[in-house]
């Protein structure tokens, strides 16, 4: 098994000799949503040219989207035949993406991932919960907050099912202060959630109010609740 780094591999350069690879799991991605409204050239190298790099390699490709390919206007979960629309520069190179993975991959749209390394909403919470009282988190944008473990293990089950476009994302959904309120709860911090739009934020670029994902395909892999990914990630942090 090769697991490159950025260092390894720039994906907006053409793929290095790696021998036969059985199997490509693509996770690079220019993952700075606001910093792709003034960047979109630079976020389409890695979102479109990067994902057509790894395509051809020419292994059974896995590639990662994102729920932000939907406007978010629709107010029941989003499945795979609804046509996405983003409204974002990020949601298009994304969108983009999917087209230059080809046909020979699984597209895994998941939504607001968190685990236990790097920078992630379940770890800044730990942090600004130790040192405030309060923070203010916005309550008008609602998904499904998903675990890493737990979508690995679906995305393990998912290469026994057919190619294309598969929802995968955790049971349940809530609003980031819902869940930053049960990050607090769940680690017993202190800290109080003040709810507030995210109009209040000024960020560059829209996010979907509503972008709940659900699989209509048979035998898609079903997840755990959100709050059992978040009781698992504490676990390991
Ligand atoms: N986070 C979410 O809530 C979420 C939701 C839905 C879908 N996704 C998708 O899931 C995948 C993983 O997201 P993530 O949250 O784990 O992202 P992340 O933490 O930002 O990690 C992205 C990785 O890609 C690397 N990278 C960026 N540009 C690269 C380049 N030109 N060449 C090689 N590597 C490069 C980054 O390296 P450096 O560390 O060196 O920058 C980083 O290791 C992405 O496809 C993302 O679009 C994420």
């Amino acid at each position: 098994m090769h697991a490159l780094t950025r260092a390894d591999w720039d994906v907006t350069m053409p793929p290095p000799a790696l021998g036969t690879v059985e199997l490509v799991l693509h996770a690079a991605a220019w993952t700075d949503v606001d910093g792709a409204e003034s960047e979109p050239q630079e976020a389409a190298a890695v979102n479109v040219g990067g994902t057509q790099h790894a395509a051809e390699l020419g292994a059974p490709l896995v590639t990662f989207s994102t729920d932000y390919v939907f406007d978010g206007t629709k107010r029941a979960p989003y499945v795979e035949s609804d046509t996405p629309n983003p409204a974002s520069v990020y949601g298009r190179t994304k969108l983009l993406g999917e087209a230059a993975a080809g046909e020979n991959a699984w597209i895994v749209r998941t939504s607001w991932l968190f685990g236990w390394t790097s920078t992630n909403f379940v770890r800044t919470m730990l942090r600004l919960g130790a040192e405030r009282d309060e923070v203010g988190v916005v309550d008008d944008q609602r998904g499904s907050p998903t675990y890493v473990g737990h979508l690995a293990d679906a995305v393990h089950d998912l290469l026994e099912l057919p190619r294309g476009i598969w929802h995968v994302a955790a049971q349940g959904d809530c609003t980031w202060a819902d869940f930053a309120e049960a990050i607090f709860e769940e680690a017993g911090l202190a800290c109080r959630v003040r709810r507030i739009a995210t109009a209040e934020l000024g960020r560059p670029a829209p996010r979907p109010a509503y972008s709940v994902l659900r699989s209509e395909r048979p035998g898609a892999p079903v997840l755990p609740h959100w709050r059992e990914g978040l009781r698992a990630c504490l676990e390991r942090l």
